[in-house]
Order: structure tokens, then sequence, then C-alpha cells
């Protein structure tokens, strides 16, 4: 029988896209994906540690493994992504159940790492410790999840170092892919059949200014929205401090980028952003949202907060929700400040209490769920193209899709003539706060 591999995947799109380029190597290797991890011979754990609660949970997952192994000795247990890297040598000492432990530099040759264990089967750790030594191409071959939305990294690494944040430590400096290979890329997806693009890096708006580029990422939109056969182009996540008119201009002008603008604010009080080391003021945000609906009056405007970074007082809280007010974003995605022992504001004082932090938190989830029911709404009546993406995870009665603002619509299963992954106009008949639903026009 086939040898085959299981891989549980936490954290972000980056993990996700690091995750198809292992099932990828694997697969090279003659490994079969395996839906049960109890069965598989190579299981691997990708791992977040942006927030505490995705590091417990993930521990928890590795724990589990320890009967795992202990019933299995032959299976190889990895542990990869940005927990790995943060952890090192700690974590194996831990955990002893796990074999490899491999950080986020060594993706691409996780293939050679896991061929000289299965010659050697010594425990081993990857971790790299300069920053600047990762190889920007993949070897080996990837194996997408999707069949016709397919995730692009344009660059690695992050050099904001927003206090709060442990990404930077963990994915090392910036580094942009060259345009050829990106494109080279698109288009042999294309080929295979994928009709959405997203565009990913920490900070994609500083695409291209480590080689010391202007206009870099405006520039790499407008080439990928030329490419034959290229449905949609999305891009995540842009940091408000560098996006600039540019790139709002290049998506305006655009056919297939979509009208959603993911431009994460985390707070509305100019001490807690300036604390946070985001570089921009309130003001100069708001600007921003202005001009993003100058050039582009339908957009989607999405955003991240945090409640209860350091020195949050009540005034500075209020400021947030009145923010929140002021832009009504169609979706917030909200979370409590986590401490991140290396980063600035581990050390800072005046950390807020977890009481206040819960509460702050339904507040603003209270104030945002207003507004995204209220936007929903407003299509209500309209129809919508809506990229089928298969069945709905809850309801398999049911079809889900997206629109060009990233909603998602549901509708009921009937005499359908369309395949997963192409476009279909949508009727919106009902709407939720995180969800639409509809019925096809030709109904
Ligand atoms: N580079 C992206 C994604 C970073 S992580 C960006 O800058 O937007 C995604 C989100 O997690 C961030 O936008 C932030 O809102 C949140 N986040 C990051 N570190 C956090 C922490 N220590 N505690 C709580 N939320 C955090
Ligand atoms: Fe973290 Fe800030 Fe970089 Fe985003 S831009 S990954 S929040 S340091
Ligand atoms: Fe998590 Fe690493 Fe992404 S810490 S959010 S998986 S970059």
């Amino acid at each position: 029988m086939k040898k085959s591999y299981h891989i549980i995947n936490y954290g972000c799109q980056m993990n996700e896209s690091d995750a198809e380029h292992f099932a990828g190597q694997l697969e090279d290797m003659g490994y079969a994906y395996n839906p049960d991890f109890h069965q598989a011979d190579v299981i691997l754990i990708n791992t977040c540690c942006v927030r505490e609660s995705a590091e417990k949970k993930i521990l928890g997952k590795i724990g589990e493994m320890k009967a795992v192994k202990a019933a299995h000795p032959q299976k190889v247990i990895c542990v990869t992504g940005c927990m790995a890297q943060k952890s090192g040598k700690k974590l194996l000492t831990t955990y002893p159940q796990v074999d490899l432990l491999i950080g986020t530099a060594h993706v691409n040759n996780f293939r050679g790492i896991l061929e000289s264990y299965l010659a050697g089967r010594k425990h081993a750790q990857h971790i790299f410790t300069d920053l600047e030594q990762i190889p920007e191409e993949f070897e080996g071959n990837f194996v997408r999840k999707s069949s016709f939305s397919a995730w692009v990294p344009i660059m690695y690494g992050c050099n904001n170092f927003c206090t709060y944040c442990i990404v930077p430590y963990v994915r090392g400096r910036e580094r942009s892919r060259s345009k050829e290979n990106i494109i080279a890329e698109i288009t042999k997806a294309v080929g295979l059949g994928y009709k959405e693009f997203t565009l990913l890096g920490q900070n994609v708006n500083s695409y291209g200014k480590d080689s010391g580029a202007q206009d870099a990422f405006s520039d790499l939109l407008t080439a990928v929205d030329a490419i034959p056969g290229v449905e949609r182009v999305r891009y995540m996540t842009s940091h408000p401090r560098d996006m600039d008119e540019e790139v709002v201009k290049a998506v305006a002008e655009s056919k297939h980028i979509c009208h959603h603008f993911h431009i994460p604010v985390q707070s509305g009080s100019n001490k807690i952003i300036k604390a946070m080391n985001r570089g921009y003021t309130r003001e100069k945000y708001l600007g921003l949202v202005k001009l993003i609906r100058s050039y582009v009056p339908d957009a989607v405007i999405t955003t991240d907060l945090i409640v209860g970074f350091p020195g949050e007082t009540q005034e500075d809280f209020e400021d947030t929700l009145k923010l929140l007010e002021e832009v009504s974003y169609d979706v917030a995605y909200t979370f409590i400040y986590s401490k991140r022992s290396g980063t600035p504001a581990a050390k800072m004082a005046n950390q807020v209490p977890q009481e206040i932090k819960q509460e702050r938190l339904e507040q603003l989830m209270a104030v945002q769920n207003k507004h995204s029911l209220k936007h929903n709404e407003k299509l209500v009546g309209r129809t919508l193209e809506v990229l089928v993406e298969g069945p709905s995870h809850n309801n398999p009665l049911v079809w889900s899709g997206r629109t060009d603002g990233n909603k998602l619509v549901l509708w009921p299963k009937g005499q359908d003539n369309f395949v997963i992954g192409s476009k279909l106009n949508i009727k919106i008949e009902a709407a939720q706060t995180w969800l639409l639903k509809g019925r096809p026009s030709y109904e």
C-alpha cells in the first residue's frame, strides 16, 4: 500500500500556502493524502503563534500525538511553521513524540529534511537563525487544495514590527519574489483551470521595496489583471501606511481585481495606533477610506481590530467605536490583545485586565454586527456575480460561493448546470450578518 500523509494546518493564508508546498513535496516522494491522521505515516502540524489561544490549541494537538506515536513508533510526526520557529528546541524536549521540528525558512527543502530523517531516524530541528537566508523559489511541486482558487505568495516576511506582533520574529525580513516568477506561476495555474488568485504577503503594499522599486505592487496587480484567463484577483494584507493612490487606481481601472479592500486599522485611537508602531494616524486612515470610496464607490471595506492593547483607556476604546461608526466596515475581524513574549508590547505597563478586554470585544462586535447587517441588507434584490465554491460546509443541500467583495452567498441545490469554480448570477433574497441567501437568476 502507498504510504500516506496528513497535514493539520493552523494560522493565516501564508500557512495554507506553505501547507500546499509541504503536500506537493510529500506527493513527489510518493505519499498519498490521507484524510484520517490516525492512518497516516507522516503527520505534519503546521503551526501559528500569533495569539496565545492559537498556541494553546496547537499544543493540545501536539500533546495528542504522544499516544499516536506510542502506538505506532514508525509514524513521523513533524511540527512546522511559526510556532516551531519560535519555540525551537524547547518544544522538542517537552514533546519527545515530535520527530522533526521545521521552521518557516525550510518549507522548500522539506523533502530533503524528511529523507535524511527517514535514513537515520534521529530527532532533528531545522530552525533558521539568519533572517535573511531564505531562498525565493520552491523547488518541489505543490498540491493546491482548491481546484479553482490559488494562493500566490508574492513576498515573505515583515519589516514592520508592530509592537504587539510576533510575525516579524518568526517570518524574518521582507523578501519579494520576482514579478516574472509570479506571472509564470499564475499563467501555469490558469492553464490548469485556476480562475481566482490571491496574492499573499504580510504587507503586500511594500512588494518590491526590498530591491528599491517604486509602485511595484500596483504594477504587479495590473500585470496579473492582464493575464488571459485570470477572472478574479485578490491580495492580502494591505498596510494602511503603505497603501497609496496608485494601488487604489490600479484596482479601479482593472477588469478583474476585486473591489474588496482589507485595511487593518487595529485601533481608532491615535495614542494606541502610535504605541502599536503602525505609522499612520486616525485622520490619515480616514483619508485613505475616502480615497478608496471616491475611486471605487462599491468598495467592500474590511478591517482587523485589537482591543485591550496595553494602555488602552475607556476613552481610547471609544475612539475605536467611533471609528467603526464613521467608516462603517462590511466586516471587522476583532481580536483580544494577546501578550507575545519577545515583542515590545509585552513589556509595556498598564496591561488591560482580561474582563475589560472581553467586555470591550463584545461591545465592539455588537457595533460591527449592526454595520455588517446593514451592508448586506443593501444587497437584497440585487443580482450579484458569485464564484461557485461548492456545497456549503454546514448544509450539503445548499451551494455556496463568494461575491467580488468576498461575501458568502448560499442558494438551494436544484437543476444545476454549472461547475465548481464557475461564475453564476445570484439574485439576493435575504441578508444576515455573515452571509447572503439567494437564487440563481436563471430560475
Ligand atoms: N500582516 C497582516 C496580518 C497579521 S496577523 C497584517 O498586518 O494585517 C492578523 C491580525 O492578527 C492582525 O491584523 C492583528 O489584528 C492580529 N494580531 C496580531 N498580533 C496580535 C496579538 N498579539 N494579539 C491580538 N491580535 C493580534
Ligand atoms: Fe504583524 Fe504588523 Fe507585520 Fe502585520 S504588518 S505581520 S501586524 S508586524
Ligand atoms: Fe500565524 Fe505565522 Fe500566519 S504566526 S498568522 S501562521 S505568519
